[in-house]
């Protein structure tokens, strides 16, 4: 995803004006600022962007995670269930939160799948993370009517899915939380930095305070103020923040730019029968990040990203050999290798990850490439890439 693409005088002036007053910490200084309030005014630029009540800036999108657990009341020994399609950060912070992560299967929109859901329901299971991968949406609308009906907490983990929308509704407003990250590789950055949403007043004064110590953010002596709980420390700095809202400006830009890039591709590669696309449930709300196909088999899709990239074509991922988003390879996980003892080595009855078994998600993945879609691409440099994507194909008979 783009964000590290793009950094240019609009980002710089942002940041300057930070310097400029010296205040480089998001929270007090009300005189030295002179009215710079950087992560503010992007909380409530995000928040207006995606028609949602708050936001809560912080400090990378696995804060964010950890944040919206914690202010939904997901916590010791509730499971929650999430796809074995993600990144890590996913069942890191359900983890950190000392909760039990339970994979359920994904479906051919890459993320978890509704009826999947259903079979890894147990008494203890007390929340839903759907994952939104690479720029596109869950089937988010059955998965809330589960939520609903079994009065589960749904937090969607829209991290790689900013400016996705289904059926006009920002991903990440669906639940009672949404996530984000704008670390380096995504949408867009804020260096790092994280978001949470939500409609939710309540959940969004937990969020706030939670992610700061607990402190109550009341008048305009940090020292005079409460603890409504327990807390830490997931704060974003200015710098980062105003970073970011630079960048949150140029987001319609970026979509606009990423999706012509992707129907290019898409519209040249529809003749290839063999060649069928990832499923969207509303094709219009996809943010068009990534190009994602499937082939007739895993030997084939192993082969042409190989060849793919043999050819000059790069970022064309095969996640199903790649150690970064699918559980088939996360070894850690598996034998939960860990720095110290974590709450869930203390409980009973748990998932045994290192037998794991997810057949369905494996068809999925085993003939999935993932192409992605950049903004720095000239006309000609699309053209090329088209060819030798062509030239591949044909060469493997497709
Ligand atoms: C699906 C998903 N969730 C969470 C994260 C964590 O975001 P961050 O790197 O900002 O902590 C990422 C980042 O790659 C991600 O892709």
């Amino acid at each position: 995803m783009p964000g590290f693409e793009i950094f240019g005088d609009e980002e710089r002036k942002q940041v300057e004006e930070v310097l400029g007053t010296g205040v480089l910490f998001r929270y007090g200084f009300d005189q030295a600022r002179r009215g710079r309030w950087k992560a503010r005014t992007f909380e409530t630029e995000l928040a207006r962007r995606l028609e949602t009540g708050y936001c809560h800036l912080c400090s990378s999108g696995t804060a964010a995670l950890s944040i919206a657990l914690a202010a939904c009341g997901v916590g010791a020994g509730d499971e929650v269930i999430v796809p074995p399609f993600t990144f890590v950060a996913t069942f890191e912070a359900v983890l950190q939160a000392g909760a039990v992560p339970v994979f359920a299967d994904i479906d051919e929109t890459l993320c978890l799948a509704p009826e999947s859901i259903e079979k890894v329901l147990t008494k203890r299971t007390r929340a839903v993370m759907p994952v939104h991968m690479c720029g596109a949406m869950a089937r988010i609308d059955e998965i809330r009517i589960i939520c609903d009906r079994k009065g589960l907490v749904l937090i969607e983990d829209t991290c790689q899915a900013l400016g996705a929308t289904f059926n006009g509704q920002a991903l990440g407003t669906f639940g009672h939380a949404g996530c984000f990250s704008f670390d380096s590789v995504k949408t867009i950055t804020c260096g790092e930095g994280g978001g949470v949403v939500t409609n939710d007043r309540d959940i969004y004064k937990r969020a706030d305070a939670y992610a700061d110590h607990g402190h109550d953010h009341m008048g305009d002596d940090r020292g005079l103020e409460d603890h409504l709980i327990l807390g830490s420390n997931f704060r974003i700095s200015e710098l980062n923040a105003a970073v970011g809202l630079a960048q949150l400006r140029k987001l319609d830009w970026i979509l606009e730019k990423q999706r012509a890039h992707k129907k290019a591709f898409k519209d040249a590669m529809a003749g290839f029968a063999g060649i069928t696309w990832r499923r969207l449930p509303d094709e219009a709300g996809d943010s068009a990040t990534f190009l994602s196909f499937f082939l007739p088999d895993a030997a084939r899709a192993g082969r042409i990203a190989a060849k793919l990239k043999d050819a000059g074509v790069d970022s064309c991922f095969y996640w199903f050999d790649n150690n970064w988003h699918y559980l088939r390879h996360w070894g850690h996980l598996k034998k939960l290798i860990s720095a110290a003892r974590l709450p869930i080595q203390l409980m009973d009855n748990l998932p045994d990850y290192d037998r794991l078994e997810l057949p369905v998600s494996d068809s999925i993945m085993g003939r999935l490439i993932s192409m992605q879609i950049k903004l720095s691409w000239t006309a000609e440099e699309v053209d090329r890439r088209i060819e030798n994507i062509g030239k591949v194909l044909k060469a493997e008979g497709l």
